[in-house]
């Protein structure tokens, strides 16, 4: 099964896609990740979206598609796959369609995570990710055992750089100008399924496992 799994930034998906690869063993494709990573290699590409990335703008489209083209042609892929954070424009999601039709396929379900704005705020200020092992907790709804410390791994935790108030601000105004049109994209579609993403983790997992 090919799946989106939608929402503004901070609206769970990451949380959630976890779940949905272990139920579907499908791999995760996260934009944002695959992003990060190559910040922190120092890799050509990471020198170009790093500062994109840390005031919260939009990587270009053309990057993007070039990076998601790479990526959906590896084996892993063969079975299914999950998208976290893409696509995030119309050229995106017209450059996924055009790039799955040339290998016979199709996105089969876009779960869209909705979540109120008070919510994403709160839950981005309180986000914390273990810097070892990448584990994500929340100091209000998901707080480690022992602050600062992952209880998995003992790793440090660290707050993202893009979690910062002014930025969120910023990642949300793009969000609702760029990304949330794709809403009435996949509607008209008709393979969108609208989840509560307001509710407790498991109830979201339990509500979009049904979906599946
Ligand atoms: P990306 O990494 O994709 O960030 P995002 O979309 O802003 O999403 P987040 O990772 O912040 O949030 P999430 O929805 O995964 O929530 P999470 O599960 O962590 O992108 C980063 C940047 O990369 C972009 O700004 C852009 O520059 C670039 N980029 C990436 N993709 C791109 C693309 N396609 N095109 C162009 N540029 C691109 O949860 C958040 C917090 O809430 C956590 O603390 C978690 O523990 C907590 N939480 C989760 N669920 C619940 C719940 N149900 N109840 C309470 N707390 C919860």
């Amino acid at each position: 099964m090919n799946i989106i799994l939608f929402g503004a930034p901070g609206a769970g998906k990451g949380t959630q896609s976890e779940f949905v690869s272990k139920s579907k063993s499908i791999p995760i494709i996260s934009t944002g990740d695959m992003f990060r990573d190559a910040v922190a290699s120092k890799s050509e590409l990471g020198k170009k979206v790093s500062s994109i990335m840390s005031k919260g703008a939009l990587v270009p489209d053309n990057i993007v598609l070039k990076l998601i083209e790479e990526r959906l042609t590896k084996d892993d892929c063969k079975n299914g796959f999950l998208l976290d954070g893409f696509p995030r424009t119309l050229p995106q999601a017209k450059g996924l369609n055009e790039l799955l039709a040339r290998f016979g396929k199709k996105i089969d379900k876009v779960i869209s995570l909705e979540v109120t704005e008070e919510n994403i705020i709160s839950r981005l200020s309180t986000r914390r990710i273990c810097k070892n092992c990448g584990k994500k907790y929340n100091l209000d709804t998901m707080p480690p055992k022992k602050k600062d410390v992952c209880d998995d791994c003992g790793g440090e935790l660290f707050q993202r750089e893009d979690d910062t108030p002014v930025t969120i601000k910023h990642r949300l105004s793009v969000y609702y100008i760029e990304t949330q049109p794709l809403i009435e994209y996949y509607k008209n579609q008709n393979i969108l399924q609208a989840v509560d993403g307001n509710k407790s983790v498991k109830e979201i997992s339990d509500a979009i496992a049904v979906l599946l």
